[in-house]
């Protein structure tokens, strides 16, 4: 059985993760209107990874004998000024993420919940990467931003990406 606290905490990261995939569904359909379609593939594909962030923890509520409790979503913005000012915004957010994830670890910690500390590792590991692929391409949009050939480019290299359901394999 989960402890109730850590229940809770779970729970809000929950509705942060689904929150996060929100924000990117937003961004993504900037990027649609904004003739980016390779950025507007990034972003949806980001959306649906952060709903399996959110269903990792779902899942592993179920799992330990807790309850889940879905709380609503908060709006999210809705205009940018720029495919920078997105990236900008994503990379804030994910270190937001980061400090959310490390607080539901302190928790972990204080109560001695161990089976929760191992679950937690993956969405350690998990920032890392979030953080490094924002940074990384923010650096580039900052870069070329004005050079229109260059963004048509790096478009183009952004519609590669597609979806894998990274949480399916880790449990
Ligand atoms: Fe669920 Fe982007 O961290």
């Amino acid at each position: 059985m989960i402890n109730e606290r850590m229940q809770k905490e779970i729970n809000e990261q929950i509705n942060a993760e689904l929150w996060s995939g929100y924000l990117y569904l937003s961004m993504s359909a900037w990027f649609t209107q904004n003739n980016l379609p390779g950025f507007a593939n990034w972003m949806y594909i980001q959306y649906q990874e952060e709903f399996t962030h959110a269903m990792k923890m779902f899942r592993y509520i179920h799992e330990r004998g807790g309850v889940v409790t879905l709380k609503p979503i908060k709006a999210v913005d809705t205009k940018w000024k720029s495919a920078t000012a997105i990236f900008e915004q994503t990379l804030s957010h994910e270190r937001t993420v980061t400090s959310l994830i490390n607080s539901l670890m302190d928790t972990a910690h204080e109560i001695r919940d161990y089976a929760t500390i191992n679950f937690l590792n993956w969405y350690v590991d998990e920032q890392v990467e979030e953080e490094a692929n924002a940074e990384e391409i923010l650096e580039k949009v900052k870069m070329i931003e004005k050079d229109k050939a260059a963004m048509y480019n790096l478009d183009k290299e952004l519609s590669t990406r597609v979806f894998v359901d990274a949480t399916l394999n880790a449990e």
